[in-house]
């Protein structure tokens, strides 16, 4: 049968009293006297297949012993209607083949501990929960994906193996590159992007990058995959505008497709829901020291914002919330200076609220030449690795602005996890690099 001839879980609803036959993996097996029950598990979904003792063939009870979690199994079956499950139906087996045994699968329904289970990352993602967060996540980057093609983006992919300095110096990882050096992992595609809209107008990429912070929070990892956007003649304003339709445009879609996965995690969609229709807070960076003065935090004009302020922030409007138009000091070299009060640059960093801190990093760009030279001797960058960023600001340059999505953040706020390790596969931490 060809590939796409083959029926998966997800399609059943449509073939109602048909006999097809499935494969997939053993998520859980229950028996009573009569009647024996197999969560099987396609990558599609997952279906309730039903043996009843009288009516199933004998043969398909004869192999319940190997019928353990994880085993790989071939079933035929009749599709029927069925209260379980997110799609209302259910398999009577018919016959069952046995495709690849599991014995002793470490990973049982009790509780274990974070370590343990990072430690079998490889078989973790199998488990229900994981399977959700992953589906969520993939339709995060296919929305973001259809928004930046419907809006006239072009993808433009970006160098993992860089020389220049993107964000902060202090966070790189260092490599050998051949006779030419040092060459560092890329903290950002940005630069990259921004020598593309010059070809392309508004462009986008996605990939990891890679940042040496010596950080154990529930928020940083050593690899995260960023979305990243950079667009010509734009300002800050047309910058966050963006964003926000962006943001709320996944939002939608998630509630609308993934209804199920959000049940499966126990997410409360009350919070999702109202960032999906009301408008996100914009917040002046000296409005925001101010509030967070009155709500009893300690922080002073010219401060960047922590951890616990975002935090703050977020509890306190219960919506997405841009802060806009940080000091200059604790900003990276290439945000434009504001015009009208030259210690701020023209950024906003959206913050999540339920604690999830900083989801995107954005900035208009400094477009004159002198400016960004400048800007680039004070952060203490070596300006020779930047001449072909600075060859932007002098054939055409134009204003624009751009923005960074942390991907695991997004996905970490929308799905509700507590820790961004488990809004990625494989993640890299400080202290973990397998598997
Ligand atoms: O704010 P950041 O550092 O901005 C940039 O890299 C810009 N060059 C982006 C741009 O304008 N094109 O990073 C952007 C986002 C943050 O808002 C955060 O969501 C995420 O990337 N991020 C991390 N996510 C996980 N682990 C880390 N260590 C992260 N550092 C940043
Ligand atoms: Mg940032």
């Amino acid at each position: 049968m060809r590939w796409n001839q083959r029926l998966l879980i997800s399609q059943l609803p449509q073939h109602l009293g048909e006999e097809v036959e499935l494969k997939g993996w053993v998520q859980f097996s229950r028996k009573s006297s009569k009647i024996r029950f197999i969560g099987l598990r396609d990558g599609s979904a997952t279906i309730q297949v039903v043996l009843v003792k009288g009516e199933t063939p004998e043969e398909a009870f004869e192999l319940w012993p190997d019928i353990r979690q994880e085993a790989a199994i071939a079933v035929r079956g009749v599709v029927t209607q069925s209260q379980q499950g997110p799609f209302g139906v259910e398999l009577q087996a018919r016959q069952i083949r046995l495709l690849g045994a599991s014995v002793d699968y470490p990973i049982t329904p009790k509780e274990h501990g974070p370590d343990f289970l990072l430690g079998l990352r490889h078989l973790w993602l199998r488990s229900k929960r994981q399977v959700s967060i992953f589906k969520i996540r993939d339709q995060v980057i296919r929305s973001i994906g259809a928004f930046f093609a419907e809006s006239q983006f072009t993808k433009m992919d970006s160098p993992i193996l860089t020389t220049a300095v993107g964000e902060d110096p202090s966070g790189l990882f260092a490599l050998d590159y051949f006779d030419l050096g040092t060459a560092y992992l890329a903290q950002t595609g940005q630069l990259y992007l921004e020598a593309s809209i010059f070809a392309h107008g508004r462009v986008f990429c996605f990939g990891p990058t890679f940042r040496a912070e010596k950080s154990k929070t529930r928020r940083h990892l050593a690899e995260f995959w960023m979305l990243e956007a950079e667009m010509a003649f734009f300002d800050s304003q047309d910058n966050i505008d963006l964003q926000e339709d962006l943001i709320r445009r996944v939002l939608r879609e998630v509630l609308k497709h993934c209804r199920y996965h959000l049940e499966v995690l126990e997410r409360n969609p009350a919070a999702l829901e109202r960032a999906a229709e009301e408008p996100f807070v914009r917040l002046d960076y000296g409005d925001a020291v101010r509030l967070l003065n009155k709500l009893g935090e300690s922080i002073s004009y010219g401060d960047d914002l922590g951890a616990p302020h975002e935090t703050v922030l977020g509890e306190h409007f219960g919506l997405p919330c841009f802060v806009m138009d940080y000091p200059k000091a604790v900003k990276a070299f290439y945000m434009k200076e504001d015009p009208e009060r030259p210690d701020r640059v023209k950024c906003a960093d959206l913050i999540a609220p339920e604690g999830h801190g900083e989801i995107i990093g954005g900035s208009q760009r400094e477009a004159e030449l002198e400016r960004l030279l400048q800007r680039i001797v004070e952060a203490g960058l070596p300006p020779e690795n930047y001449d072909w960023y600075l060859d932007l600001r002098r054939y055409g340059s134009v204003e624009h602005a751009g923005f960074g999505i942390g991907l695991e953040r997004l996905v970490g706020w929308i799905a509700g996890i507590h820790h961004i390790r488990e809004a990625i596969p494989f993640p890299r931490l400080m202290e973990r690099l397998k598997p």
